[in-house]
């Protein structure tokens, strides 16, 4: 498995736990020396015992030697990270070549090249022509094998995925199956569980990923823009998203008004699907405008606390719930309170945040000025308005007035729907939400 990050290390230790002898190729060195002490690098329930419990079985090694880690194996992973591109918002596969290089370089014999991570379509042919240029000698094949966990939740979704899919060269003779066969053992007990596996060509697998992960983000778009239809009509849309979710066509998930989609996947994902259609002259306009869209959200967001302030909150203190792009994760790439506390930050408010994991990665991306506090509640001590970016669990268990022994002020903008508007307005508070009626106390 070349890559210990989130997919490489989450997919690397469930191989393990289905029986495989894998070996994870690490680069950073902190990243390293951290996987070999014992110590996960990044917040994921239940991932800590299970690779402990593998390392302890000696099914599990981590190391940077990748000659070492490609020696004898049946089936070299990628999943390195895959960015989004400055400028043009395509995927950089620069690592993805470089390690496939590197890879090419070391191989002995046989070699099954798989793509865990997300890359554009053709990337595998790609791939193809480079190990061929390395090594014109080696026998290979390669293969696409797209992730779909989601952090957070990301052993089950590895272990009781949806389905599994993998792509492989339909138009080279003979390496299609052989391909396939060392893939369907690996996932031996997916079948076991009845899991589907869908197998089909390159092409096809690296393009589902991306519209799978486009379909998703142009749905929460959707509820976003219902969101602030609801606003402007008087309706709810809680029970918009509720009645229209119970059709089963349409799904109740990811109907739940945000800031906007954030996190390492949606928006690049959905960045660069766009630009593999209009590459191919074949354009996905939705998708396009899902991507304008969010983006314009996130903006609009750190405004409505503005504007729920009166319009300025120079010198005014804000406490913030939740950092991360969602819960359950330390993940910051990308998320709406980057947008957000930039602009909060920019108008002169002071800024208390509290976020239950993701502060260390926040630090990094988060404007210097923010104060990082111990809990929620030291979060909203001396606020003048409270604002909830992250919909984690324990803060919906917060009751109005403890929140009101806390905080200077009685100003809450929910941007996650997390509590109930009425309860709020009792207690005396100013209250905005997504797409319900606001509670606002008149002069
Ligand atoms: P990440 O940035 O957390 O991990 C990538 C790791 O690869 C880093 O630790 C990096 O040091 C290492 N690396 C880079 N080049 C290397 C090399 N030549 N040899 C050894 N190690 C090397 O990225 P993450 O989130 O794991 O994503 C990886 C891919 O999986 C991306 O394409 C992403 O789109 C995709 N993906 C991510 C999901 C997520 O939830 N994070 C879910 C599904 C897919």
């Amino acid at each position: 498995m070349i890559g210990g990050g989130y997919v490489g290390l989450v997919s690397g230790t469930c191989f393990a736990e289905f029986g495989t002898d894998v070996a994870i190729v690490e680069t950073n060195p902190d990243r390293l020396t951290a996987l070999r002490e014992g110590r996960i690098p990044i917040y994921e329930p239940g991932l800590d015992r299970l690779v402990a419990e593998n390392v302890e079985a000696g099914r599990l090694t981590f190391g940077d030697d990748i000659a070492a880690a490609v020696k004898g194996a049946d089936a070299v992973f990628v999943a390195v990270g895959t960015p989004s591109r400055r400028g043009d918002g395509q995927a950089d596969t620069s690592y993805v070549y470089a390690a496939v290089e590197q890879v090419a370089r070391v191989a002995e014999g046989y070699t099954l090249i798989v793509t865990k991570s997300t890359v554009p379509v053709g990337t595998g042919r790609e791939i193809a022509k480079i190990v061929h240029a390395t090594r014109p000698d080696l026998d290979f094949d390669v293969a696409s094998n797209p992730e779909f966990l989601r952090e957070g939740n990301a052993i089950v979704d590895f272990m009781k995925p949806d389905r599994v899919i993998i792509g492989t060269d339909q138009a080279k003779p003979g390496g299609t199956q052989r391909a396939q066969d060392i893939l369907r053992k690996l996932y031996r007990p997916l079948y076991l569980l009845e899991r589907p596996i869908v197998f089909t060509g390159l092409e096809t697998a690296e393009l589902i990923k991306y519209a799978a992960n486009s379909f998703l983000a142009m749905k929460i778009t959707f509820i976003n823009e219902i969101s602030d239809l609801c606003e402007k009509v008087g309706a709810d849309v809680n029970d918009v998203a509720r009645s229209i979710g119970l059709d089963g066509r349409i799904g109740k998930k990811f109907l739940h008004p945000s800031p906007g989609f954030g996190g390492s996947c949606f928006p690049k994902d959905t960045r660069a699907l766009t630009a593999i259609g209009r590459n191919a002259g074949s354009p996905v306009r939705l998708i396009e405008t899902t991507v304008a869209v969010n983006e314009l959200r996130m903006k609009a967001m750190g405004e409505r606390v503005i504007a729920l302030a009166g319009g300025d909150v120079k010198g005014l203190t804000i406490g913030v719930l939740g950092l991360t792009f969602k819960p359950e994760t330390d993940d910051m790439r990308e998320a709406a309170s980057i947008v957000v506390l930039d602009q909060l930050d920019k108008a002169g408010a002071q800024i208390r945040a509290f976020d239950p994991a993701g502060m260390e990665t926040a630090r990094a991306v988060l404007p210097k000025a923010v104060t990082y506090c111990k809990d929620a509640l030291d979060a909203a001590t001396g606020a003048d308005i409270l604002v909830v970016l992250t919909e984690w669990n324990e803060f919906r268990s917060l009751s109005p007035e403890k929140l009101k022994t806390r905080m200077t002020g009685r100003k809450v903008a929910d941007l996650r729907n997390i509590w109930d508007p009425e309860s709020l307005k009792e207690a005396g508070f100013d209250y905005i939400s997504l797409g319900r009626p606001d509670m606002v106390h008149t002069a």
